[in-house]
C-alpha cells in the first residue's frame, strides 16, 4: 500500500472509530497460498489443477514445473511424482487433456554426465524432488531435485529467467526440449543454436489440450552463467529419438546446430531438442516467448527483461500482484487468518487468466488487445467476470474487447460469432450456450457511460450480442448457439436434424436451452443500458423467459414436482431421472459433451439445473410451488447431496433461498459450504479452479456478495470479515463494507446459535437500504460506505426476509423486475 492511501485509509477508519488498522504493511503477496488446489486427481477426484508457477497478472508466460503423472492439467503437482522438466506457459485450473496443455519448449537440468551419453529423453531424465522444497509466491517458484539441483523462475508477460543451481562448479548440463508439451502432441517444429551467442530458438506446432485444432508457439533462449557473465558453451548439439517408435534410443549429436521436422498432420511422437553445457555451477535462462515467430520471442525477452536483473524482475512481478490483490484491502492483523489466506489467494488465482497476449494474435491483425484462455466462457461468465467488473474494470475492458474482436473474425464478414471458449488461441468447445454473451451483457449494464473512454464500441458490443442471439453456425460445438432450434421451437428438441444442415454434437438440450435464456436476457440488458430500439428489448425479454418450455410440470421425484426435461420436437417429454448426473447419481451415466451422454443436461442434473434461471428466479419459485415449497425443495437438494459443489452450475444455489424471501437461509448455507468444501490445503476447493471460477466464487462468497449475471444487482449476504473496502480502478473510488456486531464465532459451518449472523439492517452511505437482500453495484463501487448489521436473531431474521416493501426481493425479469 503506498502511504498515501494508508493515511487515508486510517482516516476513514479512525472516522468510525474502528480498530486501528493499517497493519497491512504492502505485504499482501505473502497472503497468497499458491498451492491450494494442487493436489492430484488421480484417484477420479479433482485436484483442482491450479498453477503455482512464477506468471504476472495475467501474463502469457507461466512458468512451472512438469510432473510425469497424469492427471496434470496445470503441470504442476504437489506430491512426490517426478518432475521431466520446466515448461513456460501454462492453464489455470482447467479441465481439457488430462495430460496437460501448454507445457511447451522445457528446460531440464542435469548434472554431471559425458555429454553424448547424457540422459536427455523424458523417462531418462526425470528426477525427484526433496521433500517439501517447493516454494511458491506471486512472482516466483522454486524446487529442488534429491540430486541437489536447485531450479527457480521469474517472469514478465512474455518472458521471464529460469536459474538452475548446481551443486558442484564443474560442467552442467541443460536439455532444451523442443517436442514434449505434456500431451506429447508435436506435429513439427525446429531448433535452432547460435553457439557464437548462446541462443537457442525454437517453434512447434501442437494440438489443443481442450478443442480439435493446432497452434503454433515459439521461444526463444539465451544462456549465461550469471547476469552479468558470459561464456561460451562447454559443449553443444542435438538430440532425437532414433525412430518414433523406439522413442526411447535417443542420439546425441554433439556440435549439431539445427533440426527440424516438417508439419504432418498427424502426431509425431518423436522425443528431439538441444543439449548444452557450461562449466560452472549455475546456468540462467532468459526465454522470451511469441505465437507470430522465434524472432518476435527473441524481442520480447530482449524488451522485457533487458539486463537480465532478477530482482528487477521479480519485484516488477510481486508489485503488479500486490496491485491487484490491495484491491480488496482488509485488516489483516484483525480477519480470521484461514479467511485472510483464503481470500488472498482466491484473488491471486483468480487474475492468472485470461492471458494477456496482445500483440501475439497470428490470424488477424487487429488494434484490439487480444487475450488467449478464454477457456471456458461456461466457466468464467458466471463469477470471474464479475469480480473483474468490481476491482479491475480496466483489464475486464480489455477482455471485453477481445471478446468483440473475436465476435468480428469469427465466422464470415455476414455470420459472425463471439469466442466461446478460445484455448490455446483457437477456438475449443462449446459447453452449452454462447457464454461471452452475459459477459458483455455485464459490461454493458455496468460501464456504458464509460465504455467510449475505455475503448470499448458498443454498437459493436451490441451487434455482436445480437448476431450470436440470431445467427447459426455451421458446427455449433466449436462457436455460437443452434439458434435455428431456440428460435423455431422455443426450446431445444432431441434427436432432431436441423434442416439448414447446421450439426455440432447434438446433446445437452435441457442444459443449453437454460443457457441460452441467460443470454437473450443479455441481449435484452444490453439493449436497455445502449438505448437500442424498444421491439429488441421486448423480443429478448421473451426469449429470455423459454427455459420454462424445459419445465416438465408432471414429473415427481422425491415428493417435489416439476423438472427441467428435454423434449422431442413434438413436445413430448424425454424422460431422465432428475437425479441423474447429480453426485448422488445412483446409476453411472456420462454427463459430459459426447454422444454418450442421453440425459440432456451437462456435467449437471435436471435436480441442479432446474434452479438456473438468474434473471427470473421468481418464475422458478412459483413453478416449485410457492416460497415454502421451494426453501424446502432447496434444502432438500442440499440434504440429498444433489449439490455438486466442484462444478459452476452449482455456484449460485447456496443463494437461492433469498428469492423465496428468507436471506437468513442463504447465509447459514453459504458458511456451511464454504467450510465443507473449501480450506488452505492442497485440496482445498472442491473442483477443478477453471480460470479461476472457484477462486472467484469462494471470493464472492467470504466478501457476502453474489453477483445476478448481466445485471447491476448483486445478493448480499453475511461476510466472513469484519470489514473490507474494494477499490475500483476507473471510477478511482475505494468503497468501505463495515460489519457492524461481526461475529467471529459465526465462520464455521455450522454457526452455534446465538452467533451474529444474519443480516438486520443494511445502510448504503448512511441511508437505510430497502432490502436486505441485494445492492446495486453503483453502490458497490460508489466510494462510499455500506454498513451491513449482522444480528442472532434467527426467528427475527425469518420473519423480516429481505424487508417489507415490494422491491425487497431481488429482481426476476417476470416479475418486473431489471426495469429500465
Ligand atoms: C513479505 O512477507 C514475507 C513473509 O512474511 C517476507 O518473507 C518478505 O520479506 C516480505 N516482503 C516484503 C517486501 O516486505
Ligand atoms: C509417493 O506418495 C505416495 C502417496 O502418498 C506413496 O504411496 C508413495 O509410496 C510415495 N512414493 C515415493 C517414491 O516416495
Ligand atoms: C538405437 O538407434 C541406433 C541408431 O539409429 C541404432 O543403431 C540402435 O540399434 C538402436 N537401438 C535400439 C535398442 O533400438
Ligand atoms: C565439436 O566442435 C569442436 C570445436 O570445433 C571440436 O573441437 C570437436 O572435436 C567437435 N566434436 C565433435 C564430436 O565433432
Ligand atoms: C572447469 O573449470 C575449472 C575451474 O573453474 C577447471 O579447473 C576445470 O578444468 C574446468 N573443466 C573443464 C572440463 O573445462
Ligand atoms: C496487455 O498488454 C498490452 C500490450 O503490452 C498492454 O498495453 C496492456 O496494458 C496489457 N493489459 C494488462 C491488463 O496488463
Ligand atoms: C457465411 O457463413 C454462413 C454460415 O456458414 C454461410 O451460410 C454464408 O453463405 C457465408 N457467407 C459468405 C459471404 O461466405
Ligand atoms: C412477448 O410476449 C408477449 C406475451 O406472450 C406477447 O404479447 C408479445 O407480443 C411478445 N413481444 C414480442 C416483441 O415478441
Ligand atoms: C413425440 O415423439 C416421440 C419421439 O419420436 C414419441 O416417442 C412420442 O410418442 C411422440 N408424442 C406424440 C404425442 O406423438
Amino acid at each position: 500500500m503506498q502511504p498515501s492511501q494508508c493515511i487515508s485509509r486510517l482516516l476513514l477508519l479512525i472516522s468510525l472509530i474502528a480498530p486501528l488498522a493499517c497493519a497491512v504493511d504492502g505485504n499482501l503477496t505473502s497472503l497468497a497460498n499458491l498451492f491450494i488446489g494442487t493436489a492430484s486427481g488421480r484417484n477420479g477426484g479433482s485436484g483442482g489443477n491450479a498453477f503455482p508457477g512464477a506468471a504476472v497478472p495475467h501474463g502469457m508466460a507461466k512458468v512451472g514445473i512438469d510432473v510425469d503423472t497424469a492427471p496434470r492439467q496445470a503441470g504442476y503437482i504437489h506430491d512426490n511424482s517426478s518432475i521431466t522438466g520446466i515448461s513456460l506457459m501454462h492453464d489455470e485450473g482447467t479441465g481439457g487433456n488430462t495430460n496437460g496443455g501448454y507445457g511447451i519448449f522445457p528446460l531440464f537440468p542435469l548434472a554431471n554426465c559425458a555429454f553424448s551419453s547424457c540422459p536427455v529423453g523424458l523417462d531418462a531424465r526425470k528426477t525427484l524432488r526433496a521433500a517439501n522444497v517447493d516454494v511458491a509466491s506471486p512472482g516466483y517458484f522454486a524446487t529442488q531435485f534429491v540430486n541437489g539441483i536447485k531450479i527457480e523462475t521469474t517472469s514478465t508477460r512474455r518472458a521471464g529467467l529460469i536459474r538452475f543451481t548446481y551443486p558442484l562448479e564443474q560442467v552442467n548440463h541443460v536439455v532444451i526440449d523442443l517436442t514434449n508439451d505434456l500431451q506429447r502432441s508435436f506435429e513439427g517444429g525446429s531448433i535452432s543454436i547460435s553457439p557464437s551467442d548462446q541462443m537457442i530458438k525454437l517453434g512447434g506446432t501442437f494440438l489443443q489440450s481442450y478443442g480439435t485444432d493446432n497452434y503454433m508457439a515459439f521461444a526463444c533462449y539465451n544462456f549465461k552463467i550469471s547476469a552479468s557473465a558470459s561464456t561460451p558453451f562447454t559443449s553443444f548439439g542435438t538430440f532425437q529419438s532414433a525412430s518414433t517408435s523406439t522413442p526411447a534410443n535417443i542420439t546425441v549429436s554433439v556440435n549439431s546446430t539445427s533440426l527440424s521436422f516438417p508439419f504432418t498432420s498427424s502426431i509425431n511422437r518423436v522425443q528431439a531438442g538441444g543439449l548444452v553445457s557450461f562449466n560452472s555451477s549455475t546456468i540462467l535462462a532468459r526465454f522470451g516467448i511469441s505465437f507470430i515467430n522465434a524472432d518476435q520471442a527473441c524481442a520480447n525477452a530482449d524488451a522485457e527483461v533487458p539486463t537480465w536483473d532478477w530482482g528487477v524482475v521479480q519485484t516488477s512481478s510481486r508489485n503488479q500482484w500486490e496491485d491487484v490483490l490491495s484491491r480488496v484491502q482488509i485488516d489483516t492483523q484483525v480477519e480470521d487468518a484461514t479467511v485472510t489466506e483464503l481470500l488472498y489467494s482466491s484473488l491471486y488465482r483468480a487474475s492468472l487468466v485470461p492471458a494477456n497476449a496482445t500483440g501475439e494474435n497470428s490470424y488477424w491483425d487487429s488494434p484490439f488487445p487480444f487475450y488467449d484462455a478464454l477457456f471456458c466462457s461456461w466457466d468464467t461468465f458466471r463469477t470471474v467476470h464479475p469480480l473483474l467488473s468490481l476491482t479491475s474494470p480496466r483489464e475486464w475492458s480489455e477482455i471485453v474487447n477481445t471478446y468483440i474482436d473475436g465476435w468480428l473474425h469469427t465466422g464470415n464478414k455476414s455470420v459472425r460469432f463471439l469466442p466461446e471458449c478460445r484455448a490455446n488461441t483457437k477456438a475449443g468447445y462449446v459447453q452449452g450456450g454462447s457464454d461471452g454473451m452475459p459477459i458483455l451483457g455485464d459490461f454493458a449494464v455496468k460501464y456504458a457511460a464509460h465504455a467510449e473512454s475505455l475503448g470499448v464500441p458498443t454498437d459493436d458490443l451490441y451487434q455482436a450480442l445480437r448476431e450470436t442471439a440470431e445467427n447459426t453456425p455451421p458446427d455449433w460445438y466449436r462457436v455460437g448457439r443452434q439458434n435455428t432450434a431456440w428460435k423455431t421451437f422455443g426450446f431445444i428438441p432431441t434427436a432432431w436434424v436441423d434442416p439448414s444442415g447446421s450439426t455440432g454434437l447434438p446433446t445437452r438440450e435441457a442444459s443449453r436451452a437454460y443457457e441460452y435464456a441467460l443470454g437473450d436476457f443479455a441481449v435484452r440488458q444490453a439493449g436497455l443500458a445502449l438505448q437500442k430500439p424498444a421491439l429488441d428489448i421486448a423480443t429478448y425479454a421473451n426469449r429470455s423467459m423459454n427455459f420454462v418450455n424445459m419445465w416438465d410440470a408432471s414429473l415427481t421425484h422425491d415428493g417435489f414436482t416439476g423438472f427441467a426435461q428435454r423434449r422431442f420436437q413434438n413436445g413430448t417429454f424425454a424422460f431422465s431421472p432428475p437425479d441423474t448426473c447429480s453426485p448422488v447419481d445412483p446409476s453411472p451415466h456420462s454427463c459430459a459433451r459426447g454422444t454418450d451422454n442421453n440425459v440432456g443436461f451437462y456435467e449437471s442434473s435436471s435436480w441442479e439445473m432446474s434452479f438456473f434461471a438468474p434473471h427470473s428466479m421468481s418464475t422458478l419459485v412459483e413453478l416449485m410451488g410457492g416460497p415454502t415449497t421451494f426453501v424446502d425443495r432447496v434444502n432438500h437438494y442440499f440434504d440429498k447431496g444433489y449439490f455438486q459443489a466442484g462444478n459452476e452450475p452449482s455456484f449460485e444455489i447456496p443463494w437461492v433461498y433469498h428469492y423465496a424471501n428468507r436471506p437468513d437461509l442463504s447465509a447459514l448455507r453459504v458458511r456451511q459450504i464454504v467450510y465443507k468444501n473449501f480450506n488452505t490445503g492442497i485440496g482445498g476447493i472442491p473442483g477443478n479452479d477453471d480460470s479461476g471460477a472457484m477462486a472467484t466464487l469462494l471470493t464472492f462468497h467470504l466478501l457476502g456478495l453474489y453477483p445476478v449475471p448481466s445485471s447491476k444487482q448483486l445478493l448480499i449476504g453475511s461476510p466472513f470479515l469484519s470489514s473490507f473496502t474494494l477499490s475500483n480502478n476507473v471510477f478511482n473510488t475505494k468503497t468501505h463494507f463495515i460489519v457492524r456486531n461481526f461475529d467471529k464465532t459465526s465462520l464455521m459451518g455450522t454457526p452455534p446459535a446465538g452467533s451474529r449472523i444474519f443480516v438486520k439492517n443494511l445502510i448504503i452511505n448512511g441511508k437505510a437500504s430497502e432490502s436486505l437482500c441485494w445492492i446495486n453495484f453503483d453502490d458497490v463501487v460508489g466510494g462510499g460506505e455500506i454498513e451491513i448489521e449482522v444480528d442472532s436473531d434467527a426467528s427475527a431474521a425469518a420473519a423480516a426476509g429481505c424487508g417489507p416493501t415490494p422491491n425487497a426481493l431481488p429482481d426476476s425479469l417476470e416479475t418486473g423486475g431489471f426495469a429500465v
